[in-house]
């Protein structure tokens, strides 16, 4: 499959999750972030806020504040200029974007750095670190700006993981996956 057929197809399979099942998978990867050494290595974290059917990010968002890592959340500046990040220290400093994604207000960019960890999201990821995105290619262009040592990892759910993604020269592989 190319990366049009692969996105439209796991659009399809990821909605197709039922909802029960879904609460179980996000418990699981959140369990699985929050124990995992990267996470408690970090203190500076980059962390996607969840959308529609993504993997949920807002527990883990929450719970990472409550526990004092430093948040940092995508918001998106134009198709041009990509993204920048920004800290946050509540959840509701997030307001819905005009593509209805929750975003910070503030311009207060900070430098890609300063990240440790990176929680990446994705329609489909292999075993090989391969990434697949909606197509936009703006994690593309801000993972590149991370540092090299910094921990880029995916979250999908197991019905993302596919033997091969197709990875063309700008796609940048990341360091692991996590799933439920
Ligand atoms: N570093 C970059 N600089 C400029 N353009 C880039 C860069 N990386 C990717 N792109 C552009 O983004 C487009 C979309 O890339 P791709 O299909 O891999 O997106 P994606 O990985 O699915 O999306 P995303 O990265 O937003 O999750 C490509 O056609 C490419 O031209
Ligand atoms: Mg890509």
């Amino acid at each position: 499959m190319n990366k049009l057929e692969l996105r439209k197809a796991m659009i399809g399979k990821r909605k197709l999750i039922d909802e029960a099942k879904r609460k179980l998978k996000d418990k699981n990867i959140f369990n699985t972030v929050i124990d995992s050494k990267e996470y408690n290595d970090a203190e500076n974290i980059f962390i996607y806020v969840s959308y529609n059917d993504e993997v949920d990010t807002h527990e883990i968002i929450k719970y990472s504040l409550k526990v004092g890592k430093k948040i940092f959340v995508p918001k998106v500046i134009s198709k041009k200029l990509g993204m920048e990040i920004i800290e946050i220290k509540d959840f509701s400093e997030l307001k819905k974007s005009n593509y209805g994604i929750l975003e910070p207000e503030t311009s207060n960019y900070a430098e890609p750095s300063v990240v440790e960890l990176a929680l990446i999201p994705g329609l489909a990821f292999d075993r090989n670190g391969g990434r697949l995105g909606y197509g936009g290619g703006f994690y593309d262009m801000y993972l590149k700006l991370l540092n090299t040592h910094t921990n880029k990892v995916g979250l999908c759910y197991d019905e993302q993981l596919v033997d091969r993604v197709p990875m063309e020269e700008f796609d940048v592989f990341i360091d692991s996956v996590i799933t439920n």
